[in-house]
């Protein structure tokens, strides 16, 4: 019987793969916000490095893994493939269920997949600083970690309700050298001015993303750097999904259906992309399931549309699935999953029906990671805990039916820092919220007029 399935570092993959070479249509552009036009790369330049830019254009099938960035994701890649054994038992099912774990990076999740290329790109192009923003803390975890290597001074704006949630998240990156302040923060005059409005403000995403964005827009030597949405950065993630596909060949078996969980998108894409890509090219077709929590519902009830990627509308106009760039999510503690819209590659993806998208109450949620945590171990972080669901309500249908399928799900993240969540679990202090139409629709009535 067999339980981990290991590859050693001579496969770390070589190359990132874009999704796009294998798409029916392209990706609808990124429109500049003042002229409406398709956005250039100068008008990218005073936020990203060149290489970045190319990569978020490019629609080349494969990215070469620069050796720096391969050298350093040996030291935790390629991540283990689990087949989940006891939680097969537990469950009663006659599914095999694997995971993926990504939980074994030094910051505990798949964010340092693009934070360390980021760094890298940004450290060759000669910057000296990036300013990031962080929701569950896992992102700015890993930017502060890959600026220590990439000697790079670093600053992140923390979500409000995250930094109170999470003191040794912010501990973690001041260890690895960076500085951590609370947004809405008196930093900036965006902060400043929502502020003014809500004192208590609890922060969203998209406000710490605007304060990042206007903080390197104002200064040459500092560029932005994000954890999620971008192109380049699912194509960063990319390694995940490469590494499960040999994996499966390990395992000697194929997955029936993928299951990921969905804040920007990245961990999902990663993982689901090169699956689907060799289903487009004519290999075999997984059902895939991206899981998102029904408090921010952007695949699901969200309005495909042009709109902004933060707040203050400081940044290009995407296409993408979205409640609204004002829209301000409960302070529920899958803080990762708390993003206003949904990466473009994702949200075309789901336009041209490539997967199918579920949304979770939060409860209902912990309740799957508490069952995994008693029979695999590990306590996934929150955001996990949906993918965790995704994959149990899988094994559950398949012992209804009687079918033994393959069910696959990446488990992105450990738990260890967001115990203060389950605390509150247990004590029966989470709720769950869902959206009235017209509180969505409210959310949805500031959105840009683009024409589409
Ligand atoms: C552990 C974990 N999973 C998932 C996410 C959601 O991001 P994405 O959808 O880009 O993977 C986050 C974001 O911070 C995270 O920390």
């Amino acid at each position: 019987m067999t339980t981990k399935y290991l590859l050693d570092e001579t496969h770390l993959p070589t190359h990132w793969y874009n999704i796009q070479a294998d798409l029916s249509q392209p990706l609808p552009p990124v429109l500049n916000p003042a002229t409406h036009e398709p956005v250039t790369a100068d008008d990218l330049a005073p936020l990203f490095p060149q290489a970045l830019i190319e990569q978020e254009m490019t629609t080349e099938r494969e990215v070469p893994i620069p050796e720096p960035v391969r050298d350093v994701y040996r030291q935790w890649r390629p991540a283990p493939l689990y087949r989940a054994h006891a939680l097969e038992k537990a469950l009663g099912t006659p599914a095999r269920i694997y995971y993926k774990y990504e939980g074994v990076s030094p910051a505990g999740s798949h964010k340092p997949n693009s934070a360390i290329a980021q760094a890298f790109y940004n450290r060759e192009a000669g910057v000296k600083r990036l300013t990031t923003e962080t929701g569950a803390g896992q992102w700015g975890t890993s930017l502060s970690y890959a600026g220590a290597l990439m000697d790079l001074d670093v600053q992140v704006f923390q979500v409000r309700v995250s930094y109170d949630q999470k003191p040794y998240r912010r501990a973690q990156m001041q260890t690895y050298g960076a500085r951590c302040v609370a947004s809405p923060s008196e930093e900036t005059a965006f902060g400043r001015s929502v502020l003014a409005e809500n004192p208590n403000h609890t922060g969203s995403l998209g406000i710490a993303i605007s304060e990042a964005v206007e903080l390197a827009a104002q200064d040459p030597d500092t560029k932005y750097a994000l954890g999620s949405v971008l192109n380049q950065v699912l194509l960063h993630q990319t390694v995940i999904g490469q590494e499960c596909m040999e994996q499966m060949v390990m395992a000697d078996d194929w997955p029936d259906v993928l299951v990921g969980c969905t804040g920007g998108g990245s961990n999902f894409a990663g993982f689901a992309f090169p699956f689907i890509g060799q289903a487009l090219r004519g290999g075999e077709s997984p059902r895939i399931v991206a899981v998102e929590p029904s408090s921010c519902p952007t695949l699901t009830r969200g309005r495909y549309a042009y709109d902004y990627g933060d707040t203050a509308k400081m940044t290009p106009l995407t296409r993408m699935h979205t409640l609204g760039s004002g829209f301000t999510p409960p302070g529920f503690h899958a803080g990762g999953l708390r993003y206003h819209g949904m990466a473009p590659l994702v949200s075309h993806a789901k336009e041209l029906g490539l997967f199918e998208a579920k949304a979770y109450p939060q409860k209902a949620c912990f309740e799957a990671g508490i069952i995994f945590a008693r029979s695999e171990g590990i306590v996934p972080a929150p955001e996990a805990n949906h993918a965790v669901r995704g994959a149990i309500d899988e094994a559950i249908r398949c012992r209804e039916e009687g079918k033994s399928e393959t069910i696959l799900f990446n488990l992105c993240g450990h738990g260890h820092f967001d115990m203060a969540a389950y605390t509150a679990y247990f004590e029966g202090d989470l709720s769950d919220h869902e959206y009235s139409d017209e509180e969505l629709a409210m959310a949805l009535s500031g959105l840009p007029s683009t024409g589409v």
